[in-house]
């Protein structure tokens, strides 16, 4: 019987579900009904942020699960994150506000930082005028008095470097709980998961399917002959054995989808396991960021200069 991997302990505490259902680029009008499908699938675990533009359709559909009794708000993991206009530590609590507005809650499980970049306050788009110098200590306390209050009852970050989150373990008073970065085979964070494993921090996995459906991503994650052999043994499609890799490394997975018959797919990685020789075939795979944040890089804006500097030789 496999070791079914249903949640991952924080340093809190707390239990994360392993899987959650991803929400960026679900569109207005989709995500609703996904996040419906999705729970009544089973998943107890949604990844939010208030820069998806959706969390408004999901509150609704959260508060329509729970006056149906489909499930309970406590038996339910949501997570939001922080955008980059709203780094100012004045502005970190209304933010949270906001989503929370949206979302039709009064906390939520998990709250990150969702990039180590500062944008102008109100300001909009990605445009390079926009970035400022961030200042990530004083961003986190703001984050840690939410923690103190319980509206926000984890308090992580997204997009952190193993360099940056070790700066951030170094000055925190409460620790980040979850760093959530691309991870998937082909992206599989070698150095950030060591220190992730030493220092206690759970390593959440976005895009653990390559983003296929990403125009402007050059992704071919499932197509990979490797994935696609040990998917055939098993019995599996590749998508499934690329969250059961990831379950299996010590991660928990947000796969995207607005389609029920992937949602429900995406979801049956419980009762079966990868067995260790081909878990070792994974390190056979090509290595390469597919989300590199060109547009929080400038020459003249902002702190990041190159991609080098931005993830830290991570690249
Ligand atoms: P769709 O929403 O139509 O299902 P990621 O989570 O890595 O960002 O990937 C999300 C993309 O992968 C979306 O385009 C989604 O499309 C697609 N996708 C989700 N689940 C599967 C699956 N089981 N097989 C193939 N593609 C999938």
């Amino acid at each position: 019987m496999a070791d079914e991997i249903r949640f991952f302990e924080l340093n809190t505490g707390a239990k994360i579900p392993s899987v959650g259902l991803g929400t960026w680029q679900s569109s207005p009008g989709v995500v609703g009904e996904a996040v419906a499908a999705a729970i009544k699938a089973g998943y107890r675990h949604i990844d939010c942020a208030a820069v998806y533009g959706n969390e408004k359709e999901i509150g609704s559909v959260l508060k329509k699960l729970f006056e149906d009794g489909v499930v309970k708000r406590e038996d339910l993991w949501i997570t939001s994150k922080l955008w980059n206009t709203d780094h100012a530590p004045e502005d970190v609590p209304e933010a949270l506000n906001k989503t929370l507005q949206d979302l039709q809650l009064d906390y939520v499980d998990l709250y990150l930082i969702h990039w180590p970049v500062k944008f102008k306050k109100g300001s909009t788009g990605f445009k390079p005028e926009n970035l400022v110098e961030p200042d990530i200590p004083g961003t986190w306390r703001a984050m840690e008095a939410l923690y103190d209050v319980g509206k926000a009852r984890a308090i992580g970050v997204s997009n952190f470097s193993t360099k940056k989150l070790a700066d951030l373990v170094d000055v925190a008073r409460v620790p980040p709980a979850v760093n959530q970065v691309e991870c998937h085979p082909s992206w599989q964070q070698g150095k950030l998961h060591s220190f992730c494993k030493t220092s206690g921090v759970h390593l959440s996995g976005y895009s653990p399917l390559g983003s296929p459906g990403t125009t402007w991503i050059k992704s071919n994650v499932l197509q990979n002959p490797i994935l696609k052999t040990v998917a055939e043994k098993l019995g599996k499609t590749p998508a499934q054995v690329a969250l059961r890799w990831g379950l299996q490394m010590g991660h928990s997975v947000l796969p995207k989808s607005t389609n029920e018959a992937r949602i429900k797919e995406n979801f049956d990685v419980f009762s079966w396991s990868i067995p260790e020789d081909l878990m070792a075939k994974f390190n056979e795979f090509e290595q390469a960021r597919l989300i590199r944040g060109a547009s929080f890089v400038h020459d003249t804006y902002g702190v990041y200069r190159t991609l080098e500097e931005f993830w830290d030789g991570e690249i």
